[in-house]
């Protein structure tokens, strides 16, 4: 479905009046138009279908699409593969208006809830008594329980018409498809619709398009990145993934949407917007248009204050055993590419210390990069994450945190380039203000994938719950790379690259307080 459209986009979309194509074939707007596919003109149907989970995953789906046309009564019909279809449940419509070409965008959501935790279920999407799509997805699991999640992020479109796209953007859809996880977590840079700032909703669809694979069938999460920042779409340019999605509450004033937290069995994953608090600016993208969105501090310190409420209650719920942070930009990489960025060191490490995170989740860099289990700053250092252990294959995270960067989703370029110095040792490049950097050595820097035959990938994770309260958990990461995918071969079978397990305490246990003791 994404393969054989032109740049224009006019050869794929019929656009309904307002656009105009210039001698040089860009498209320009000349007030707000619909669009709509000339194949699909006569019956409406549902596209860029994916699921996420409301606010208790045990219970609540969103199931989310977009509608070429305006529709009535647009809805999701849920059931069970025993019971067949039953109830309805009412689709909320939101459209926006991409600031650059005109285009609206008509966006539906229906959110489901009542529905029984680890259960399959089937749904339709249908408007106007029209069956539409069938599908299925499976509900969380409560409590303690074994699961699967996988992460990555940096992904693009995977139509190769387009700047930042490439094919294996396609083939990791299918790579989460092929581990089954119960929910995915996306970390920041989805469409790249920013780097195409003339066709942004349809590199969008795209996306969406080519994402459905999986993202129809199970929950894909995300969290925001320097490429979900669009000019002139929405105060800090997030209209586009505001609308398109819809995510847990975070109960702030204007930013719903940017970070908010879900759990699964005894994991709790905090999503965060690290535009808020990264120094780095990407100035090769939106800022070309002049429409300069620097987006550091823009919530006012509001989602400092709701992460530091989040980790704090979490360090005392006896539910929680494991809390995974996700995130956008890395605050350690090597990576030559972008690199680090103090911003992060100076607002969520030291909460992810005090309160126990176990795991930290990146991308931007489009490697992979695993750490030692780090707590703490090494003095005399740009706020160095300090190493606690060099033990590669087991890690106690009653000690400690992981970070990973795993920004290896399948946007063209890929960098697996890491930076030495002159005695090979691992050194890394911090952003520590918009225009500059310090370069320090680190020693924290466990494992890194310079094999360029492997540029893409994803991580991994399966939990084990232990057995009885106070018992230990286990959560083992492996990280599988794939090599590039071809018009032959499209989806490339990952092959396991990298892999240790994590071990804590359950805090279910009389001996709790390991958690608060870090
Ligand atoms: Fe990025």
């Amino acid at each position: 479905m994404t393969q054989n459209m032109e740049r224009t986009g006019v050869s794929r979309r019929s656009f309904l009046g307002g656009v105009g194509v210039t001698a040089g074939g860009l498209v320009v707007a000349s007030g707000p138009v619909l669009w709509q596919q000339a194949a699909k003109a006569a019956t409406v149907t549902a596209e860029q279908i994916h699921l996420t989970f409301g606010g208790d995953p045990a219970r609540e789906v969103v199931v989310s699409w977009v509608t070429p046309t305006s529709v009535s009564n647009p809805k999701v019909i849920v059931g069970t593969p025993a019971g067949g279809f039953g109830r309805a449940v009412e689709a909320e419509t939101r459209t926006y208006t991409d600031s650059n070409n005109g285009i609206a965008t008509i966006t539906q959501h229906a959110s489901i809830n009542g529905l029984h935790p680890d259960t399959d279920y089937v749904y339709q999407i249908v408007s106007d008594g029209e069956t539409q799509l069938s599908s299925a997805f499976r509900t969380a699991p409560e409590g303690r329980a074994a699961f699967r999640f996988t992460s990555v992020g940096d992904i693009a479109c995977g139509d190769t018409a387009y700047s930042k796209a490439s094919l294996n953007a396609a083939a990791t859809a299918a790579s989460v498809e092929k581990f089954d996880p119960v929910v995915h977590l996306v970390n920041g840079d989805l469409s790249y619709a920013n780097s195409n700032q003339t066709f942004q909703p349809q590199v969008w669809e795209e996306y969406f398009d080519n994402t459905q694979l999986s993202a129809a069938n199970r929950p894909w999460m995300p969290t925001l990145g320097n490429h979900e920042n669009e000019p002139g779409n929405g105060p800090q340019g997030y209209l586009s993934y505001q609308t398109r999605f819809t995510l847990p509450k975070n109960h702030s004033s204007d930013f719903e949407g940017n970070w908010y937290s879900f759990q699964v069995g005894s994991v709790l994953f905090v999503m965060l917007d690290n535009n808020d608090v990264c120094y780095q600016i990407d100035t090769g993208t939106y800022l070309s248009t002049g429409d300069s969105q620097i987006l550091t501090g823009y919530s006012g310190g509001q989602q400092l204050k709701w992460l530091e409420k989040t980790l704090r209650e979490a360090s005392t719920d006896t539910s929680v055993d494991w809390i995974v942070a996700v995130m956008h930009q890395p605050a350690m990489s090597t990576s030559g590419a972008d690199g680090a960025d103090l911003g992060i060191r100076q607002n969520w490490m030291p909460l992810f210390y005090r309160y126990g995170v176990d795991f930290v989740l990146a991308g931007h860099d489009h490697d992979y990069e695993r750490s030692y289990l780090v707590r703490g700053t090494d003095s005399g250092t740009v706020m160095r994450p300090h190493v606690v252990s060099t033990d590669l294959t087991s890690v106690n995270s009653d000690e400690g945190l992981v970070h990973l960067v795993i920004g290896t989703g399948g946007t063209k370029g890929h960098d697996d380039v890491y930076q030495t110095g002159t005695a090979g040792e691992p050194t890394e490049t911090i952003n520590v203000s918009g225009t500059a950097t310090e370069t320090e050595d680190a020693p924290w820097s466990a494992v890194t994938d310079p094999n360029a035959t492997y540029p893409w990938g994803l991580g991994v994770f399966d939990v084990d719950p232990g057995r009885f309260p106070g018992d230990k958990t286990t959560m083992t990461f492996t990280y599988y790379h794939t090599p590039a995918a071809t018009a032959s071969t499209p989806y490339p079978a990952p092959v396991e690259f990298d892999t240790f397990t994590a071990t804590r305490t359950r805090s279910d246990g009389f001996g709790f307080r390991q958690r608060n003791a870090k």
